[in-house]
């Protein structure tokens, strides 16, 4: 028995149960679209971050890092676009009151529809497709018409006055503040365009029908780089950019056929060419993992034309002053935690016993190594095991240490979780010092001195 296709239910329920992800306020019922990373997925999710990082800040020479405030003026949201374009087609149930995202369920039924295309053609679409879409919940087919439905959720921030100010909205998207530290970076920093900002940070959205896990939530995380060039210099780097991002999934352990390039024909506000890469999620099919936009020079316009702050940039050495187009990459963090994870699961048996496990790249697993005793009642194997774990765990190696159950048990316990090395201190290694190293894959067992694990855990 062999399974390398899981379901989302699968996902989900080893998430939950090997402390991945946990739905959010749950000793309350739940609070629909927010979730909590447990012990196991916070480390997963700091690697997946670490690597993000190290690909699209370290490795190059001409990116920087940010991390700019969630709260913005609430001038922001109206000069990027979002107050007003930022929307997705909503109908009611008559019945009761259930609210639908309409291009998802027409999608449902076949119908290629999205979120992008005007009010007018979405209606009509509706319209001819109203009589085979039910209600989810009550079953009724009996719907308003489409209305746009603005996802920017609002805060009282600052808000001291029982009429009310101006709204301070939590961030939409997370890309805003790099264009509103545009002009700072410049000054402090003095790049030379093409150059690019690279954030990880919050974004919060109104979404209608939260569903499917961490794929569609209210709150999530993005992880996005900006890449400023100069006007209509935007087409090899575009191309350099996608296949960049395009191998760094690769570099994730995923697999190639489970990827996906996806060009939209119905363009969000900001962009001039956008594609996404897919991910062929279970249970969903081929969906968006990761958006690569073309933004041209929308972003700083709007902000230069709200803020009467010169935007411009001044070429160094010919004094020519432009405002730059921008490329952009956005993934949400929850979307690729998800990816990494479905594209790592495995059923298979080992040693005639049937076995979960997440065949996690190393660098990614939560734990690096687990270290056990062979017998617990042994107090100079315990104490030899301790001596190894606390060794490994000042070296900076994430280690965990469990004397619990027989050693089949705790092999079954971390390959859940994708730890790729299991280490036990036997009664061979009081006499030389060395342990057995057990592959999490293979199952398969060498003797290493302890003086080289460090060099073999890397
Ligand atoms: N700044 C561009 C932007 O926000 P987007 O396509 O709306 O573009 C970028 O979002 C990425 O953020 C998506 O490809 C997806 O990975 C993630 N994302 C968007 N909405 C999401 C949601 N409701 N839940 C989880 N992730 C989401």
């Amino acid at each position: 028995m062999k399974k390398n296709i899981p379901t989302l239910d699968d996902i989900v329920s080893l998430a939950k149960r090997k402390g991945f992800v946990y739905p959010s306020s749950e000793i309350y019922g739940g609070l629909a679209g927010v979730y909590d990373f447990g012990p196991r997925g916070v480390e997963l999710l700091n690697n997946l971050k670490r690597s993000w990082w190290k690909a699209n800040v370290y490795d190059k020479e001409n990116y920087f890092g940010l991390d700019s405030g969630m709260f913005k003026h609430p001038k922001v949201w109206e000069a990027s676009g979002h107050t007003k374009g930022f929307a997705d087609p909503l109908a009611e149930c008559r019945e009761c009151n259930t609210r639908i995202r309409v291009d998802k369920e027409l999608g449902n039924i076949g119908v290629i529809a999205d979120e992008k295309m005007s009010e007018e053609v979405i209606n009509t679409l509706f319209d001819e497709h109203r009589k085979e879409i039910a209600c989810p919940k009550c079953g009724k087919k009996n719907f308003t018409a489409v209305r746009a439905f603005n996802l920017l959720v609002k805060s009282n921030l600052g808000d001291f006055t029982s009429e009310g100010n101006e709204p301070v909205y939590l961030p939409g998207e997370a890309s805003q503040g790099i264009y509103l530290n545009f002009k700072n970076v410049v000054d402090t920093l003095q790049p030379k365009i093409p150059f690019g900002i690279a954030q990880i940070g919050k974004a919060f959205r109104n979404e209608i029908s939260p569903r499917n896990f961490l794929f569609r939530a209210r709150e999530f995380e993005q992880a996005d780089t900006q890449y400023f060039v100069r006007p209509n210099e935007n087409k090899d780097a575009y191309e350099q950019i996608k296949q960049d991002r395009w191998n760094w999934y690769l570099s994730l352990g995923i697999r190639e056929e489970n990827l996906r390039w996806h060009q939209h024909e119905n363009l969000v506000f900001y962009a001039k060419d956008a594609w996404d890469i897919e991910y062929n999620f279970p249970s969903l099919g081929f969906d968006e993992l990761e958006g690569i936009h073309d933004r041209t020079n929308y972003d700083l316009t709007q902000h230069q034309e709200f803020s009467g702050v010169d935007l411009r940039y001044t070429d160094p050495e010919t004094g020519e002053k432009y405002v730059p187009w921008i490329l952009e990459t956005s993934v949400g963090m929850g979307r690729m935690f998800m990816a990494v994870i479905c594209d790592a699961y495995r059923e298979d048996e080992l040693g005639g016993e049937k076995r979960v496990y997440l065949a996690l790249a190393p660098h990614l697993a939560p734990v690096r190594a687990a270290v056990f005793p062979l017998l617990k009642n042994k107090p100079e194997l315990v104490a030899k095991a301790r001596e190894v774990y606390v060794h490994l765990k000042k070296a900076g190696i994430v280690v965990a240490f469990d004397d619990n159950g027989n050693i089949g048990k705790r092999y079954r316990r971390q390959d859940e979780i994708g730890t790729p090395a299991c280490i036990t201190i036997d009664f061979d290694t009081l006499t030389d010092d060395t342990v057995t190293v057990r592959d999490r894959d293979t199952g398969e067992q060498e003797r290493v001195a302890i003086s080289d694990l460090l060099g073999k855990l890397g």
